[in-house]
């Protein structure tokens, strides 16, 4: 138990937070050599816990690793910590953030398989949610087209959510030094791809926009639903490459994510995104999007 309510299970075991270390030798440490996912509860229940397990299944034949755990056991220990963080006293009623990330595991040093001591290794660390406050849907948010690309899906492949977000924080960095609140990021040819831990859509015209997972990004599970959502609404939606001048003449700007839900943008490397107010597709996508979650996870 600490202050904030943090909650560890570090392979399958609640354990203190001082007690809470990995190997130097372990090799999400050496070389990111890992995986991970972030659900968010709502009323004490994950959204789509089982997509993103799914998508963590993705990420591993990416990158060739072979959990040594079930998704099922992942799935029921990430259940399990998130009731054992409500058990502690104050915070039954708590929304929480969990991570879970998997490492190949520790050994020696060496990329070889050969010099892995170890199963992979997993962790699942629960924190309060009022720790990821979202900025206001009325004050949207304020990105910079980072000047660093997105990487190539034939380096680092974006499709795979690995422990590897240095290329993301990079261009984070720079954005927030310039006085942003995050960053946007571009392919080699200038296209438009996601930002650093969500993903992006423009509307025009009444028709929603988003680049296609070819681009390379990540296959947000955010993003899906809000797709849903559209065609649900009879709202037309595109999987299109676009360039940043696209977004800057564009009615509204949006962004999505687990934490994020469907947040607008307003002002893109200082240019005002519909006179820097939000939208009426992306108010009507944000509301709809917490109705989805009422509806799939029965809350009253
Ligand atoms: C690079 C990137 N894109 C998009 C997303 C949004 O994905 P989701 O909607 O599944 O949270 C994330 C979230 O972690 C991300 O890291």
């Amino acid at each position: 138990m600490n202050s904030r309510g943090t909650l560890i299970n570090l392979n399958g075991r609640i354990i203190p937070l001082a007690e809470a270390n990995v190997s130097v030798f372990d090799r999400s440490f050496l070389y990111g050599d890992s995986l991970y996912e972030v659900v968010r509860t709502y009323d004490g229940k994950p959204f789509r816990l089982k997509e993103h397990l799914e998508r963590m299944e993705k990420s591993a034949i990416l990158c060739s690793m072979k959990f040594s755990q079930s998704t099922d056991e992942y799935h029921r220990e990430i259940l399990k910590s998130i009731d054992a963080y409500r058990a502690q006293p104050g915070r039954a009623s708590e929304d929480v953030y969990v991570r879970i990330v998997v490492s190949r595991g520790s050994g020696k040093i060496g990329f070889g398989l050969g010099n892995l001591e170890t199963p992979t290794l997993y962790v699942i660390i629960v924190e309060p949610i009022s720790m990821f406050p979202n900025k206001p849907f009325s004050k949207g948010t304020k990105l910079q087209i980072s000047s660093r690309i997105r990487n190539s899906p034939k380096a680092l492949d974006p499709a795979m959510k690995s422990g590897n977000y240095l290329n993301s924080l990079l261009a984070y960095l720079s954005a927030a030094d310039a006085g942003f609140d995050d960053a946007l990021m571009v392919d080699h040819q200038g296209f438009l791809t996601e930002g650093t831990t969500y993903n992006l859509f423009y509307a025009n015209r009444g028709i929603v926009a988003t680049a296609p997972l070819d681009v390379g990004i990540l296959d947000g599970v955010t993003r899906r639903a809000v797709i849903d959502l559209c065609v649900e609404q009879g709202i037309p939606v595109r999987e299109v490459r676009f360039p940043k001048e696209y977004l800057y003449e564009a009615d509204e700007v949006f962004v999505t994510s687990s934490l994020k839900e469907v947040l607008p943008v307003l002002d893109i490397d200082g240019k005002k995104i519909n006179k820097g107010k939000p939208g009426p597709i992306a108010a009507r996508l944000a509301e709809s999007f917490r109705e989805l979650v009422k509806r799939e996870l029965e809350l009253a």
